[in-house]
């Protein structure tokens, strides 16, 4: 089956928030805790408001197809979100600690959170890309499809 739109776009868009939130880890690695700041900054706004676009307008979609009935339930996407908004909010605190003063532990402890979340982001984009997108893709026309991907984007 060819992979639609939609799930082309959605999968794409989290290759790219990998590659931003490598690239806040390269600055911490460069000790640059300032363009740390700034580009972990801009990797949480992306994926906040990817995941406010899933929660809005794709998982309800989701769910009135049926997707409740299937072993990956609205309830889990929504539980993994969270997870993943408490791990952000807490490494843009640890990073504005780090601005204030380089801390060796502080910055290994940084990371082996990091290492947690990677993991949990690794689960939840296989989720998606295993289950929640196929399953949308499969039952809904290539419009409708277009038009969630136009009502995502229309907040850019
Ligand atoms: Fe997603
Ligand atoms: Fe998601």
């Amino acid at each position: 089956m060819a992979t639609s739109d939609l799930q082309f776009v959605m999968m794409g868009l989290h290759d790219e928030f990998a590659q931003a939130f490598f690239l806040h880890q390269q600055a911490l690695l460069d000790r640059d805790f300032g363009r740390a700041a700034r580009q972990l900054a801009v990797y949480r706004e992306r994926l906040f408001q990817h995941m406010r676009d899933e929660e809005v307008l794709v998982l309800p979609r989701y769910e009135a197809l049926g997707g409740d009935a299937t072993d990956a339930p609205v309830r889990l996407f929504l539980g993994e979100h969270g997870k993943l908004r408490a791990f952000l909010e807490d490494f843009v605190l640890r990073t504005a600690t780090l601005v204030e003063g380089a801390d060796d532990r502080a910055l290994l402890e940084l990371f082996d959170r990091q290492a947690t979340y990677k993991n949990l982001m690794l689960h939840h984009d296989l989720r998606e890309r295993n289950a929640l997108y196929p399953f949308l893709a499969a039952r809904l026309s290539t419009v409708a499809q277009a038009s969630l991907l136009a009502a995502c984007g229309a907040h850019d």
